[in-house]
């Protein structure tokens, strides 16, 4: 794992935003893994100015991203498809039908993982997967003791899980309690991964991602079989607690 780490989130988002923009102008139709979420919203940000300002043309780009909540409706502010429209694809020359989400409102949601393993198979491998860090050590909606052989799959959110995202809902009831994920072997057969860490309740995860062992326990901690992973932290991740990155 290759770590980097940034001054600030403004500049964690900037670096971030610069490397996607080089590798979508050096590959126009690279596909995309997505993540959603407080981490890469100064990403998308950043990556909207380029597009406005400097031209980079997502018309051919493909993304996936990597889960919905179970039972929210595209309409619904608080679904990751509304999330992705608002933050960036509504600010992109990105065509919709590129841009896949699993479909939280699906009557068969196992059929709906399989649908979307099968969009996988015909549009990706992805290129470069983006993801940010869950404080239990999550990726995609991956809840510790999730198999790292995992497809995309259902899940139930654990009750910490639920809790940190309760901070977008008005109560925390309103929080769904499923999810479609991309599974974690999913995820590990993008070519490349950028993980971002921002932000100090990131702090003990990170730690863990460095110095503990490869373990279901800790779905992140697979990614140091990957062969091609940067991760980007900011300093508020690092703090003074003697992390060396
Ligand atoms: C979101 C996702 C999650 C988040 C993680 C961190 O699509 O897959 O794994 O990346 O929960 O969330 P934030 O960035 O809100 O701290």
């Amino acid at each position: 794992m290759d770590i980097i780490t940034a001054p600030s989130y403004e500049a964690l988002s900037k670096e971030a935003a610069a490397y996607i923009s080089r590798k979508v102008q050096d590959n126009p139709q690279i596909v995309l893994g997505l993540a959603t979420g407080s981490t890469p919203t100064g990403l998308y940000e950043q990556l909207i100015k380029d597009h406005i300002t400097l031209g980079t043309s997502y018309r051919h780009v493909t993304t996936f991203n990597l889960d919905e909540y179970v039972g929210l409706s595209k309409e619904n502010p608080n679904s990751y498809y509304a999330f992705m429209e608002k933050h960036l694809f509504q600010h992109l020359d990105i065509q919709s039908e590129y841009t896949f989400i699993p479909d939280g409102m699906s009557a068969h949601q196992q059929k709906e993982c399989n649908i979307y393993e099968e969009k996988l198979k015909k549009h990706g491998p992805i290129d470069l997967q983006i993801l940010g860090l869950g404080a239990n050590g999550h990726i995609g909606f991956n809840e510790p003791g999730t198999s790292f052989a995992s497809r995309t799959h259902i899940v139930e959110l654990t009750d910490s899980t639920r809790k940190a995202n309760s901070r977008f809902f008005k109560d925390i009831k309103d929080v769904p309690t499923h999810a479609i994920t991309m599974g974690i072997d999913s995820i590990m057969g993008a070519k490349e991964i950028l993980l971002l860490v921002a932000g100090e309740n990131k702090r003990k995860a990170f730690e863990q991602l460095l110095y503990g062992e490869i373990s279901e326990d800790f779905p992140a901690s697979i990614l140091k079989k990957h062969p091609c992973v940067k991760i980007l932290a900011d300093q508020s991740v690092l703090g003074t607690s003697g992390i060396i990155a």
